[in-house]
Parts: structure tokens; C-alpha cells; sequence
């Protein structure tokens, strides 16, 4: 046996593998072995030996005593826009001095990336991943958007597609000032020859349903042809105001609708009655100072909710997940034990994934140790750096 690791002396172990009583799965006093990158088990500490020897690890086995700290599944961040070049400080700065947020601002943005060369829009997302590793996420999506040409948003959906297997096509973020005038053409691009020359590096399709971005007749052409070429929706919606994206997510029966700031009645009814994950992005309320989404309104519907950062230079500049559980408990009425839960399980339900987000049997290694022995820390300590160790796939990174 190979690539062993006994974590011990963990004073509460988030397993996100539901009991009775305890969606969350919580052990208190466990362990948890790797094999292989891998858990194989996870329990209470008295039982760590008898785990080793079924499992045949003892040989090779690394034991690593906590010393009781809590232990949770790595940060499942389903919403980031990670490649892009330049950053809009002096428009963050102009908001807080009272400028309102509008969508027309991420054209600036194109224009820098479209500036940018290869090698700095891969050293950018290389800084972006340690960053993300250091703040405990281990697993993220990245979505394209920032270039709106065939060649530059092929070129973000292979660079991203170099450090995550989660990556969005976003063609339709804003119709960029070339094309004003002539929206259709622009539409027709992204259906055609830009959705062929990113499909290769991309799982999955997006589009920016809002006022000043994408009408809901041009988002529903958007996800019939991402369907057509395999890539399942997840949709901007309902982000700057009320609108159609969470009625439309839960027609094409995307995987997520994400922001979900202004919801009606209907659109929670709608929600609560599909699979779509409701994706909440608290930086961007944080950053625009528009009101928080409830949290407690889904949650209290049965809608399954996600936190993710939207890590992007216009209305979120920030990859912390600790920093959206904060905001989730103080601003959005979810629980401590819930906001965990939807940055790290939701999220891998938001990407449609089984392999994370939990540390169930089978489950990839990714955790991370806080320096506080509970997760209740996470929220209750707001902007302290309590992620101490991270390891993704078993290897501490
Ligand atoms: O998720 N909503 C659309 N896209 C980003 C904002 C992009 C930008 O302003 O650069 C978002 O908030
Ligand atoms: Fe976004």
C-alpha cells in the first residue's frame, strides 16, 4: 500500500455524509485515511487502528496529529471568472462614492484581456489558483467572457481548462462594442463558430440573463445550442434585478442559477420544485452594495442553495469562501453548519459532482484543517486566516 495518511486527533470532522439528525454528518474526536488519494475511512478516533489494518495501510501509513482542530471538506467554488487581464479598482472606488454597478463595465475588461499575451493570462490564473488553494478551495470553475472574439475565448477555455476540468463557456457575457448595432450577428457567432472553437476545453455553457446583457429569448438560443453540442447550462440570473434566468434555468433544466438576488414568489416555487442548485455569490452584494440574497427564503423552500465567490474584477474581487460564509451567516440567515455545507457540498452539487465536497468513503481527499475546532470559527472569526493546511487529492498543497 501506497500514499497513506492518518489524520488524527480532529476535534470535529465535517464528513457532508448525512445521518439522522445530522445532514452534515459531524464527528467529533475522528480520523480520517487516505489511500491513494482517496478517503477510505473517516470516524471516531478510537476506531483509526482498526481502519489502518483493514485497510492494510500500515506500512506506509503517515500519521498527522491535529491536535484538535476541525477538519472539513475542501471549498467547492462553482462561479469564478478567473482569466482575464487588468482590474476596474478605480470603478470599485467610483461605487463606493455612490456610481451604480452596471453590466456595461465588463467591456473594459475584454479590452485588457483581449491586450493581454498568453503567458500573463497564465501566470494571472497560476497567482489566482495558489490564492484559492491558500484560502482552502480545492476544486472551481472558471468561466471564459472576458474576450468575445473565436480565437480569444477558445484561447481562456484552454487556459482554464490547464488548471480545472470546470470550464464554462460564457460567449454571451455583454455583446461587445464591435457588434453594437448588430446583436444578431454577435448571437449567431456564439451559437456557431465560437461555441465549435470552445467546445474542445469546455463541460459546460452560461449566459448573462439580465437587463443590459441577454434577453431571455437570446439566452434561451444560447443554452438550445450549447445543448446541441453537449455542454449543459448554468445561467447568470436574476442578479441586478427581477427577470426571467431562474425561470429559464428550470425550463433547460440547468445544473445552477447563480446570483438569485432578485426572486419572486414564482421563482422560489419554480426552484423548490426542480434539481436547479440556487448559487449565491454574496461578493458581488458585498462589492455593488446591492441587498444580500435570502439565503433563509430557499432554504426554508427546500431549494438546494450553493455559496460560490464569482471571483471577478467588476463585482467581486475576491476568491475567499471563508469570507462568503461570513457574509451568508451575518447577511442571509443561513446557519453556520449550513453555509458550510453549501460552499463545499452544494458547490460539487452545483457542478454536478460526486467525487467532492464530501469525505465519505471514496471520496477525493481534499480538506482542510482550520485552526479552530469548529467550523462555527468560520463565521464567527470574519476575516481571520483559519485555513491551516489544505490538501487536494491527499497531497498538501
Ligand atoms: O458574475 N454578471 C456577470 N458577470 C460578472 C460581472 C462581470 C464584470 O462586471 O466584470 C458577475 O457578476
Ligand atoms: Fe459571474
Amino acid at each position: 500500500m501506497t500514499d497513506a495518511l492518518l489524520l488524527t486527533g480532529i476535534a470535529e470532522l465535517t464528513t457532508n455524509t448525512p445521518r439522522p439528525g445530522d445532514p452534515t454528518g459531524t464527528i467529533t474526536r475522528a480520523a480520517v485515511l487516505v489511500v491513494d488519494g482517496r478517503v477510505a475511512w473517516a470516524g471516531p478516533g478510537a476506531d483509526a487502528h482498526g481502519a489502518v489494518a483493514a485497510h492494510d495501510a500500515g506500512a506506509a501509513v503517515v500519521v498527522e496529529d491535529v491536535d484538535g482542530r476541525a477538519v472539513i471538506p475542501g471549498f467547492v467554488d462553482a462561479h469564478t471568472h478567473l482569466v482575464f487581464g487588468g482590474d476596474r479598482a478605480d470603478e470599485f472606488e467610483a461605487r463606493m462614492a455612490g456610481t451604480p454597478y452596471t453590466a456595461g463595465g465588463i467591456r473594459r475588461t475584454v479590452a485588457a484581456t483581449r491586450a493581454a499575451t498568453e503567458d500573463e493570462l497564465r501566470a494571472r490564473l497560476a497567482g489566482f489558483v495558489a490564492e484559492l488553494h491558500r484560502q482552502g478551495t480545492t476544486a472551481f470553475e472558471v468561466k471564459t467572457g472576458y474576450d468575445l472574439t473565436v480565437e480569444g475565448e477558445a484561447r481562456l477555455a484552454r487556459l482554464a481548462a490547464e488548471v480545472t476540468a470546470e470550464v464554462t463557456f460564457l460567449g454571451a457575457h455583454v455583446v461587445p462594442s464591435e457588434f453594437t448595432g448588430d446583436r444578431g450577428a454577435y448571437l449567431a457567432l456564439v451559437c456557431g463558430p465560437m461555441l465549435d472553437a470552445v467546445r474542445p476545453h469546455a463541460r459546460w455553457i452560461d449566459v448573462f440573463c439580465e437587463e443590459g446583457a441577454f434577453t431571455p429569448e437570446e439566452t434561451r438560443r444560447v443554452i438550445a445550442a450549447g445543448a446541441a453540442a453537449g455542454l449543459p447550462a448554468r445561467l447568470h440570473g436574476n442578479q441586478l434585478g427581477y427577470g426571467a434566468g431562474v425561470r429559464l434555468a428550470v425550463e433547460a433544466g440547468a445544473a445552477s442559477v447563480d446570483h438569485c438576488t432578485y426572486l419572486s414568489d414564482d421563482d422560489v416555487a419554480a426552484l423548490a420544485g426542480s434539481d436547479v442548485v440556487a448559487t449565491l455569490l454574496p461578493g458581488v452584494e458585498f462589492s455593488t452594495r446591492h441587498p444580500y440574497p435570502d439565503a433563509r427564503r430557499l432554504l426554508d423552500a427546500g431549494v438546494t442553495v450553493a455559496l460560490a465567490s464569482d471571483c471577478n474584477p467588476g463585482t467581486s474581487f475576491t476568491s475567499s469562501m471563508p469570507l462568503m460564509i461570513a457574509l451568508a451567516v451575518r447577511e442571509m440567515g443561513m446557519t453556520p453548519a449550513e453555509a458550510v455545507w453549501a460552499a463545499t457540498a452544494g458547490g460539487a452539487r452545483a457542478l454536478r459532482r460526486t467525487d467532492v465536497g464530501h469525505l465519505g468513503a471514496g471520496a477525493r481527499a481534499d480538506l482542510v484543517v482550520l485552526d479552530a475546532p469548529t467550523r462555527v470559527h468560520l463565521a464567527y472569526r470574519p476575516g481571520v486566516p483559519l485555513v491551516r493546511d489544505v490538501f487536494v487529492g491527499g497531497a498538501r498543497v
